[in-house]
């Protein structure tokens, strides 16, 4: 298959943003709004890699710290699957419900799991990933009075150690049901802008980074 010139850059190679639907309900409103993002992302000419994290099954980090002995994580399932897609990728972004003004459980295993590229830094002295924009896309029901914040500073302090510069923040409070968030056009146009400007941000990294 060959690309358009809108789909390379000046390296000639494609522009990956990595899309992780956080949720464990499938096709809810924070997965929707990652549709959107997508097809911003394919319109810029970037190619949108999407992963559903409760279809990868992931298990928690056991905290065994065998990552600081190698560097990498012992645990065998498909994380090892991600960690491939989380280093090719030029641009992360995630969504999320919130729970309990947080992220689920299996988006918290996601995170846990990338205690292996803090050990890399901090522990073992290795070279950080290079520097690449990235976000979240976060849907709460409302009504919490103790909001969201947890979930994005949960989120950035993970993307932090993956090199993510945190450039990508659309909350949306208000769906609820699956599905609700059908009725806001003006979040979902603003989440595919935000996939198109992605796009061109992490072409903008990748000139400077590598
Ligand atoms: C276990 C659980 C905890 C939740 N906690 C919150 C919360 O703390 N704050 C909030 O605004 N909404 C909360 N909600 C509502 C969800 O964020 C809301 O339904 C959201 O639209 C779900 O997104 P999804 O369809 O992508 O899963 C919670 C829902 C569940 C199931």
């Amino acid at each position: 298959m060959s690309l358009s010139a809108t789909e390379l850059d000046a390296t000639g190679a494609e522009v990956r943003v990595l899309c992780i639907a956080g949720s464990p309900r499938r096709g809810g409103n924070s997965e929707r709004l990652l549709d959107a993002f997508v097809r911003g992302v394919n319109n810029a000419g970037g190619l949108a890699e999407k992963i559903v994290v409760v279809d990868y099954r992931i298990a928690p980090c056991r905290g065994c710290n065998s990552c600081s002995d190698t560097g990498t994580c012992i645990v065998k399932d498909r994380m090892h699957e991600v960690y491939g897609l989380i280093d090719s990728a030029d641009a992360i972004v995630i969504s999320s419900p919130v729970y309990f003004a947080t992220v689920p459980a299996v988006l918290k295993a996601l995170y846990d799991r990338c205690q292996p590229y803090w050990a890399r830094i901090y522990v073992r002295g290795e070279a950080r990933p290079p520097k690449r924009p990235g976000g979240l896309l976060l849907v709460g029901g409302g009504g919490d009075p103790f909001g969201a914040s947890c979930a994005v500073t949960t989120t950035k302090s993970v993307l932090a150690v993956l090199g993510v510069q945190y450039e990508v923040e659309l909350e949306v409070e208000g769906p609820d049901a699956a599905g609700d968030i059908d009725d806001r056009a003006d979040v979902l146009k603003r989440a595919e802008d935000m996939g198109s400007e992605t796009v061109v941000k992490a072409r903008e990294y990748r000139s400077r980074e590598r």
